[in-house]
């Protein structure tokens, strides 16, 4: 059978243009690394997210020279942390689950988008080169303010970027004659040595203490006055370290009754360590 020149031109043609068609869906659906969430990762009670360490403190940590984790919680009609900071020229892997609807983590000006649903867990993987801002906002309809549904990525230039955590044990009440002793422990989530300064206040006593803290570490540092030195009263203290402060108040003055002096400073340490929690608390809000 004689096929005319044209019509062979047409047939290659026309076969080129499938074998095209097809190429780019598998590219579509395969090269671009496309994933959808489904059941072949392990599901979590989302009820009751706090039972995972991942989402019951979401957070950045680092796992690599400058790779890190970001454990997202989108929930109406929040994102949680906000804003969620890392350095330039990192590998950030987003694992984000939701507590009660189905919401999205999109990435404004990015490809990273995906939808959150409750149970699951939505992983990918974003580079951050250059310092900036990005917003964060929720795609799928999830209630009455899902308009508002909105958070923020702070790339911040590598110097700049810390991961220290303070928290501060002080008391609430000293004797006259006894010492007025703030315990601050200064955390480096970093994998890196860190070093820095930490200052604290007492009444109108400074302290300043350079520290360096290897990764993955914390260091204690005590400061202490005389509580004659202050006189009776109520003093302030703060202590500061990079982004972090702590802050309270000290009475000085003896209204404890004397026989009883052991177990008051039983009560005291609770009472101390009951308000740590709470500043953390406040700040997490
Ligand atoms: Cu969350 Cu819309």
């Amino acid at each position: 059978m004689n096929i005319h020149t044209y019509e062979k031109l047409w047939l290659i043609g026309a076969m080129l243009l499938i074998v095209g068609f097809i190429a780019t869906i598998t590219y579509g659906s395969v090269g671009l690394g496309i994933a959808m969430i489904d059941d072949s990762e392990e599901t979590i009670d989302p009820s009751d997210i706090s039972d995972d360490d991942r989402f019951s403190d979401p957070r950045v940590e680092q796992v690599g020279d400058n790779e890190y984790e970001a454990y997202v919680v989108a929930q109406t009609f929040i994102f949680r942390p906000d804003p969620i900071e890392i350095p330039e020229n990192s590998e950030v892997t987003f694992q984000v689950t939701s507590p009660d609807v189905i919401h999205s983590f999109s990435i404004v000006g990015t490809n990273v988008n995906t939808m959150v649903i409750p149970g699951e867990v939505s992983s990918m993987t974003a580079e951050f080169d250059e310092p900036g801002e990005y917003g964060v906002i929720c795609n799928e309809y999830c209630g009455t303010g899902h308009h508002d549904m909105e958070g923020k990525i702070v790339v911040v230039p590598e110097e700049e970027f810390d991961m220290t955590e303070l928290s501060v044990d002080a008391p609430d009440q000293v004797d006259l004659g006894e010492e007025v002793s703030i315990t601050a422990t200064v955390t480096n989530g970093q994998l890196e040595d860190h070093e820095t300064t930490v200052t604290a206040e007492i009444g109108n006593e400074t302290f300043e203490e350079d520290v360096t803290i290897a990764g993955d570490d914390s260091e204690e540092l005590t400061f202490a006055v005389d509580a004659d030195d202050l006189g009776e009263g109520d003093h302030d203290w703060s202590v500061d370290v990079d982004d972090e402060s702590e802050s309270g108040t000290v009475t000085v003055g003896d209204d404890a009754d004397e026989d009883e002096e052991e177990t008051d400073d039983e009560d005291a340490a609770e009472e101390t360590d009951d308000d740590t929690e709470q500043t953390e608390e406040n700040d997490d809000e």
